[in-house]
């Protein structure tokens, strides 16, 4: 008879009054000692008297009489203390799913709507077209933007049973050579998702911890707008390697790429990032591919790149066929005018900057 014996036991005795968990996880099991033939329970209650008290030590004492050899001496002790709470279980944060992902990279920046998203999905479908096994998670809870970029909106993502108890874990969708995922699968048509704090913050976890993505080489994550908690906590909670920039020329922008900079270089994250992307670069009217018009400004993106000391990784055109291509869901990558090249470009520039 030992004491993890002994606690096996008691865990079969339920609280009825607490949805009929048990005392161990209850935290009311404070000490076993087995001492040769004799066992001493002590039960801690909270300073709140529980009138279940004298019925627990009986269960306690019946549970352990069943099962102990017979002769053994039983002593039931109960002392007033706050139980400790019990440990949640950290399912959100099982990282088994990225396992054999080498490399993951956040998409962010500062800003809303400086096309992190139209970035994300085309350097994903490069990456594919380079030979890498890619990925890419849509962690933009508040407006999920990779289904209507891929015209993958009518699909759903299966789910399979996972290899823990009673976890589903979902099956991505596959297109363009990328395996996608994103919370827009999950949602009606048209309806909003109006998570926050918490919820929203889990729910995007999800999107990356409960896929299941299998071997990958890159692993993008097309981030929400913005610097604050939620970004923070992603970062922290995933084995976020690093992450790349995107922003616009013009210098209003500056202000948001810095804080974007400084929520990956701030010194309890401290990633790298890889380089910014400079997105809407110019102007390229589609009847006249080789012109040029700065309508934000010339130098903007190399200006900030050399500001913080990072690389300018590309730069991409302002072209309508961009905007028409993601809203379409037939990214632009995929074809073969200047401003696909420039995403591959790209995507060869970054898997530098990752392996240096
Ligand atoms: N280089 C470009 N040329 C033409 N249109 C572009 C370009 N980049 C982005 N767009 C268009 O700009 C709009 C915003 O882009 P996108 O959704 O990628 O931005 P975002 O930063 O992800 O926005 P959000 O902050 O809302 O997530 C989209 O309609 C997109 O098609
Ligand atoms: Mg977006």
């Amino acid at each position: 008879m030992t004491e993890k014996e002994v606690f096996q036991w008691l865990a079969e005795v339920t609280h009825p009054a607490k949805d009929d968990k048990d005392i161990v996880s209850l935290g009311i099991v404070d000490e076993v000692v087995v001492d040769g033939g004799k066992v001493i329970v002590t039960l801690a209650f909270g300073k709140r008297p529980d009138p279940l008290k004298n019925y627990l030590e009986g269960a306690v004492r019946a549970a352990i009489y069943r099962n102990a050899p017979g002769g053994t001496e039983i002593e039931v002790k109960s002392v007033v203390k706050e139980a400790p709470k019990p440990k949640k279980p950290a399912l959100d944060l099982n990282l088994d799913q990225v396992n054999e992902v080498a490399h993951i990279i956040g998409i962010a920046s500062g800003k809303g709507g400086v096309g992190k998203s139209t970035v994300a999905v085309n350097l994903a479908i490069a990456l594919a077209r380079l030979g890498y096994r890619v990925g890419l998670a849509d962690a933009d809870v508040y407006g999920p933007s990779v289904p209507i970029m891929t015209a993958t909106e009518d699909v759903q993502p299966e789910a399979e049973e996972g290899e823990e108890e009673g976890k589903e874990l979902f099956i991505p969708i596959e297109k363009y050579g990328v395996k996608w995922m994103s919370i827009g699968y999950f949602a009606q048509p048209g309806q909003a998702l109006i998570w926050r704090g918490p919820m929203a913050c889990s729910a995007l976890k999800q999107m990356i911890l409960q896929v299941k993505w299998g071997p990958l080489d890159y692993l993008l994550v097309d981030m929400p707008p913005g610097t604050g908690d939620i970004h923070i906590s992603l970062v922290n909670d995933i084995p976020m390697e690093g992450a790349v920039i995107v922003t616009t020329p013009q210098p209003v922008a500056l202000a948001d790429v810095e804080k974007g900079v400084n929520m990956f270089q701030n010194p309890s994250i401290n990633r790298p990032i890889f380089g910014l992307v400079e997105n809407m670069a110019w102007f390229t009217p589609e009847e006249h591919p080789d012109e040029k018009y700065y309508i934000f400004g010339q130098g903007g993106g190399a200006a900030m790149a050399e500001r913080f000391g990072i690389d300018l990784l590309g730069q991409i055109p302002l072209v309508q066929s961009i905007r028409e291509a993601g809203d379409s869901g037939e990214p632009v990558a995929l074809g073969t005018r200047p401003d696909s090249l420039a995403f591959l470009d790209l995507a060869q520039k970054l898997v530098d900057a990752v392996n240096r």
